[in-house]
């Protein structure tokens, strides 16, 4: 049944028309990971090696991102990852406002199909797509929101991107205080 949506779903989004990331872009972007997954991983959108893949989180931030994981006895496997935007944006620059609008019903679909128990949004973009402008990742990260989206019910948590912490090591240690929070909510949902 998931499975079928799922599909449906990716047909939908490579029927998008006079989308700029689509023109550039090598292939759709959708998911990787567990179809059943509790946990949801929302990132910004794929860079050059997703985008020859079709896989997402598969270059170095995505191997970060698999540490973050490991570090919480979480892998692939046991999550669900998709992104923002599903088409490359050329050089690696952020969606633009249109673009996020854009794509955020397909994401919301998207998430109404994993129907997870938990949310995770990594950096700003994905924080702004789900959860609006008016907040910074900075005072954003690491806080419990349960929130309506579609007819899915999550708790959500931002948090740092992989990308970021590869630029600001510093602030791993935050990230890790909100990966602690997310293996503790799991025990208790
Ligand atoms: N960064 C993202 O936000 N998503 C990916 O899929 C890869 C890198």
């Amino acid at each position: 049944m998931a499975i079928s949506k799922q599909e449906k779903l990716k047909k939908s989004i490579s029927f998008i028309k006079n989308c700029d990331l689509k023109k550039n872009a090598t292939n759709l972007v959708f998911s990787d990971g567990n179809l059943n997954a509790n946990i949801m991983i929302i990132g910004e959108g794929p860079g050059a090696q997703e985008d020859i893949a079709g896989t997402p989180f598969i270059g170095r931030a995505g191997r970060l991102l698999d540490k973050m994981l490991n570090s919480i006895q979480l892998d692939r496997k046991k999550v669900y990852i998709s992104n923002v935007v599903n088409y490359r944006p050329p050089e690696n620059r952020r969606p633009t406002e249109q673009e996020i609008a854009r794509y955020l019903p397909y994401l919301t679909s998207h998430i109404e199909i994993i129907n997870p128990k938990i949310i995770l949004l990594l950096g700003s973009t994905a924080l702004n797509s789900i959860i609006g402008n008016d907040e910074v990742i900075s005072d954003a990260r690491g806080k419990w929101n349960q929130m309506k989206i579609g007819s899915a019910n999550p708790w959500i948590i931002a948090s740092f991107h992989p990308a970021f912490l590869m630029r600001q090591p510093q602030q791993k240690k935050m990230s890790w205080v909100d990966l602690k929070m997310i293996r503790d909510k799991i025990k208790i949902l």
